[in-house]
């Protein structure tokens, strides 16, 4: 894009400031600004002017859906494992690490998988979520191809310290990185920052873009060539993270279901976790902050919650159905975060609180897109460790303790 154009665009948009610093640039530099200005996708903007808080998005007809309980597991395990370890050995499963996020409410300023979990011992996230890969691999003799979505921010660490790490004894040739797309970010007032003089201060755009961003990448042929039907997606930050478990992948595959998610049953009514629901007839996840008091405390017959199980960020998708709704349009959420920024006078800023306001597509709305979902209960303390914080609820100090609980040396 040349200057005229880029000022033109940025005119449209209300957006001049971002040239404000051009003279101060190399010619390199002035050159990859216009690049970014050229990228800037206008329809953003709209989304923040149209914006209201949390909450904003208007739902169709919520209806609980229940799931197929811990005793109902436990009744077919032997049949849903076993029809999840054929799947693997014929290599239909894949999984899909999502490793973009920018971890800021750990404040650690690697990748959130480098986190050293451990206390005694190193004992890195990512290596935990190796470590219950490699379990399946060994029941099933097979390995499970892994692919590892990072973003521009922290894909090179996370692609060293894998090499660093000898994969953590995983088969190198079974893991495919690829890296997320990016948004910018804006102030309060809409307007876009610079996180340096001549470079828009962006953060990846959420993990709803990961099945697009795989196929960018170009492993869409990978997929169809190995045969691979199912995607295990997970979040990095998960230490007990089951992960291609044979049991729920045979579970969701005998169910005929378009996908299946990983839930637990809710520790209290007011918990803040996203519920897998019907909305409309069609599987979708309800937020904690848009459900009705009556919704809340509402009771099936036999005394448990109506809207009972909280998703955990663990779901197996059809490789078939998710190219079939690969045009679908995703619900664009805007989220108040840190964003370090370039002041009026040219210094850097990195605030202490939210300052700014981020773009992302989400996991939890590609479950909507899909006509059916397996809803499949798991035991809490078993599967569900998230480091999201340094302390407190989902924190380092909450993993180590579930870890341990577990059994596992930290
Ligand atoms: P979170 O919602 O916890 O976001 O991500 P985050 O960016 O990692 O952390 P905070 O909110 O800044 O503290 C849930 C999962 O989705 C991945 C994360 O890496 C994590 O596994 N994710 C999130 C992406 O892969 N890309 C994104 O753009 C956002």
């Amino acid at each position: 894009m040349n200057l005229n154009d880029a000022k033109k665009k940025l005119a449209d948009l209300g957006q001049e400031h971002l040239l404000r610093w051009l003279d101060e640039l190399s010619d390199t530099e002035q050159e990859s600004l216009l690049d970014q200005i050229d990228a800037l996708d206008p329809t953003l903007l709209d989304v923040f002017r149209s914006y209201k808080g949390d909450g904003e998005a208007a739902r169709g007809k919520l209806e609980p859906l229940g799931a197929l309980t811990l005793n109902d597991i436990a009744e077919n395990r032997e049949r849903f494992e076993n029809a999840g370890l054929d799947a693997i050995r014929q290599g239909k499963i894949g999984a899909v690490l999502l490793a973009g996020g920018m971890g800021t409410r750990l404040g650690f300023d690697k990748p959130k998988g480098m986190y050293n979990i451990g206390v005694n011992r190193p004992l890195y996230i990512f290596e935990c979520l190796i470590n219950n890969l490699m379990k399946v691999v060994e029941k099933a003799g097979a390995f499970v191809p892994l692919f590892i979505m990072t973003s521009e921010k922290n894909d090179e660490d996370t692609r060293e310290f894998f090499e660093e790490m000898k994969y953590f004894g995983y088969n190198p040739e079974y893991v495919h990185f690829f890296v997320q797309d990016m948004a910018p970010a804006v102030d309060p007032d809409g307007k876009i920052l610079l996180e340096e003089k001549g470079r828009i201060a962006t953060s990846p755009n959420g993990n709803g873009g990961w099945f697009t961003s795989l196929v960018k990448a170009g492993f869409l042929n990978l997929l169809q060539r190995e045969g691979i039907e199912w995607l295990n997606i997970f979040a990095v930050d998960n230490v007990l993270q089951r992960i291609a478990d044979p049991c729920f992948v045979g579970a969701t595959l005998l169910s005929g279901c378009d996908c299946g998610a990983k839930v637990v049953a809710k520790a209290d009514p007011e918990e803040r976790v996203g519920v897998l629901c019907l909305e409309d007839g069609a599987p979708s996840i309800v937020e904690y902050y848009e459900m009705t008091d009556e919704m809340i405390t509402r009771r099936e017959p036999d005394g448990t919650l109506s809207y009972n199980y909280g998703v955990i960020l663990n779901y197996l998708f059809q490789v078939s159905k998710l190219t079939d709704m690969m045009n679908d349009a995703m619900p664009v959420h805007v989220v108040n975060k840190k964003v370090p920024f370039v002041d009026d006078a040219g210094v850097l800023q990195k605030p202490s609180s939210p300052n700014a306001y981020k773009f992302e597509t989400l996991v939890l709305d590609m479950i909507h897109l899909q006509k059916s979902c397996l809803s499949y209960e798991v035991v809490r303390n078993y599967e569900f460790a998230p480091v999201k914080n340094p302390d407190g609820v989902d924190s380092v100090v909450s993993a180590r303790a579930l870890l341990q609980e577990n059994g596992i040396e930290i």
